[in-house]
């Protein structure tokens, strides 16, 4: 999709957007812009002390179209290899060595199951250069399956630093850290709103873990450009939508688009000519058997990919594997353009309002404590369906903080104009166009009436629909219908059961009960002091689900002062003994 606006009118469209006056936000945006410069700009440099000048490409995300970023993403990730060095490497000659293939533009470590770098060139050329002079392992009792690829091993002992024990090198995480010592941090927070700034900066993708995850969209590229040299592949849903938490899956969707014979303009007059192609009775035949095929050589052919499997008789094939290198899970679909739309959506509400992203990622982590969401598939709600509920109730507000989609649909310009198999996929690409509200409810206050909203859903009743900003009449049973924003036959949290909508229910009483708690909203005493208050308390299992004997014991005292009355009334009314 072609996302217009140039660059810069984005750029300015959104500062405006974020600068409307919102004081109550200010604080906030400083330090989230503050953290972005940190993960984006000091980290890395501090294990570039002696790296190569940076670009000057780091221009933050933010005030990106999904499109533009994309771009230049998946350009980055083709200059770019995937390398597992020893755990004392040096630094220092490490670099030397791979700067005799071209300059290095940017690069990073990280560790999962060894030590591995990041290292963007800046020419394909280099790579191409650096891929000639790597050599084929010598195995002795095993054979290795011919395939090269951009993720190599360094094997130059006089790499490693044997003087040394701590290599000093420093590392990116590409997890987040435990849960346990997060709510102490949380703790330390001077107010609610800061708390949930704080999260939405703890787990949200950093630079790094973005870079690498279109780092291993483009390995995989390279194995299926063996039967389809125009094909990409294009990363999609949390890993690029805003709310991708560290850790999240890799969702990647193989883009035949310029091969399929779409969007193709059949000459007039004249000869011409076609490629003869295989048939087959419906493009969902043809997905799966390029995603048979692509997973059968992912499986046989693909260094680091372990566990594939073959799902595909689902409503969206796809292959699932783990990618060990970078960790991921990663889930490869094809002909999903839908899911890509929908992805822009959601990319396009986190940023018109940076209330939007904090507030998924907090009932994203909040669910999470609660086992409310999992990342195994079952009938819980999902955190896509979380996330729309999320925007649902944001368009629900008094002053609507994010607009409908249909608004967003409105306001589009001819070339936006987008169906995917008979759905109406069309919405606004340019920010600019869009004119937000001016709400000015704090973070706290939004959290708070989103439990309460929830609490009280009539979801027996009616769908959420981000379409129209309304509820509606279900049009078919099921516990929680949340209708599809661009299939809209179709109801996204179909998979969740009774139980599960329950909890969820029951979870929001609790949490908007304690979030109107003076014990639970008041700061508990500055820096020094580790109880969990605030959004600390409402991520602890054992906290929220005590609240039930918590508000009995509470009832208690009261009942206990009626008996009391009652005794001390019928001790007046009987004659003074004594
Ligand atoms: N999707 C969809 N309809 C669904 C489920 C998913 O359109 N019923 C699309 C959404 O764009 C979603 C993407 O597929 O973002 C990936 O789905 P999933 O991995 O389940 O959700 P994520 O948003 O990636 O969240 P998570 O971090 O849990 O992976
Ligand atoms: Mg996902």
């Amino acid at each position: 999709m072609c996302i217009g606006g140039s660059k810069q009118e984005l750029s300015v469209s959104l500062c405006r957007l974020h600068m409307r006056g919102r004081v109550v936000l200010v604080r906030s945006l400083q330090k989230a812009d503050t953290f972005l410069q940190r993960s984006i700009g000091t980290d890395v440099a501090a294990a570039q002390a002696e790296a190569p000048p940076r670009d000057g490409s780091d221009e933050k995300d933010g005030c990106k179209s999904l499109h533009a970023l994309q771009v230049e993403r998946q350009e980055q990730a083709e200059r770019s290899v995937l390398i597992n060095c020893q755990s004392r490497t040096n630094e220092k000659k490490f670099l030397k060595y791979l700067s005799n293939h071209g300059d290095i533009k940017k690069y990073f470590f990280y560790e999962s199951y060894g030590l591995y770098a990041v290292v963007e060139f800046a020419k394909r050329e280099n790579v191409a250069s650096l891929l000639e002079g790597a050599v084929i392992p010598s195995v002795s009792h095993e054979s290795t399956v011919p395939f090269k690829s951009r993720l190599l091993s360094l094997r130059n002992l006089s790499l490693v630093d044997l003087s040394n024990q701590q290599s000093g090198l420093q590392c990116q995480p590409q997890t987040t850290i435990p849960i346990n010592e997060f709510i102490q941090r949380l703790s330390k927070e001077e107010s609610i709103d800061q708390q949930i700034t704080s999260l939405t900066e703890a787990y949200q993708l950093t630079e790094e873990n973005s870079r690498l995850r279109f780092l291993v969209c483009s390995l995989l590229k390279d194995i299926a450009a063996a039967y389809f040299p125009e094909c990409t592949i294009k990363p999609f849903g949390s890993s690029v939508n805003g709310f991708g938490k560290l850790g999240c899956d890799l969702d990647m969707f193989l883009d035949l688009d310029g091969i399929s014979g779409r969007n193709v303009k059949m000459p007039k007059s004249g000869l011409s000519l076609e490629y003869q192609m295989k048939r087959a009775n419906s493009e969902r035949a043809v997905t799966q058997s390029i995603l048979s095929v692509i997973g059968e050589c992912v499986d046989q052919f693909g260094p680091g990919c372990v566990g594939v499997q073959k799902i595909l008789n689902a409503r969206c094939p796809l292959v699932r594997f783990a990618h060990q290198p970078s960790g991921f899970q990663c889930d490869l679909t094809a002909n999903n353009r839908v899911a890509m739309k929908s992805t822009e959506l959601l990319y396009l509400y986190g940023q018109l309002d940076p209330r939007v992203r904090s507030l998924v990622f907090t009932v994203r982590c909040w669910a999470r404590a609660h086992g409310v969401t999992s990342s195994i598939p079952g009938a819980w709600i999902s955190n896509f369906s979380l996330t729309v509920m999320v925007l649902f109730f944001l368009q629900k507000r008094s002053i609507p903080i994010i607009p409908t989609l249909d608004h967003l649909r409105d306001l589009a310009g001819p070339a936006d104009k987008s169906v995917i198999e008979g759905n109406d996929c069309t919405f606004v690409s340019d920010f600019s166009k869009i004119q937000l509200k001016s709400n000015t409810e704090t973070l706290e206050q939004l959290l708070c009436e989103f439990f309460e909203f929830y609490a009280t859903f009539p979801f027996s009743r009616m769908s959420l629909n981000i379409r129209k900003g309304k509820e509606q009449n279900k049009p078919e049973v099921a516990p929680l219908h949340i209708q599809n924003p661009f299939e809209t036959s179709l109801n996204v949290s179909k998979n969740v059961n009774a139980t599960q909508l329950d909890r969820f229910v029951a979870l929001c009483q609790e949490s908007s009960w304690l979030l109107q708690q003076r014990e639970t909203n008041t700061p508990r005493g500055g820096a020094n002091m580790t109880t969990a208050w605030g959004l600390a308390t409402l991520l602890l299992p054992s906290q929220v689900a005590g609240i039930k004997s918590r508000k009995k014991r509470r009832r208690e005292p009261a009942s206990e002062r009626i008996k009391g009355l009652l005794e001390s009334l019928k001790n007046k009314n009987q004659p003074k003994t004594g």
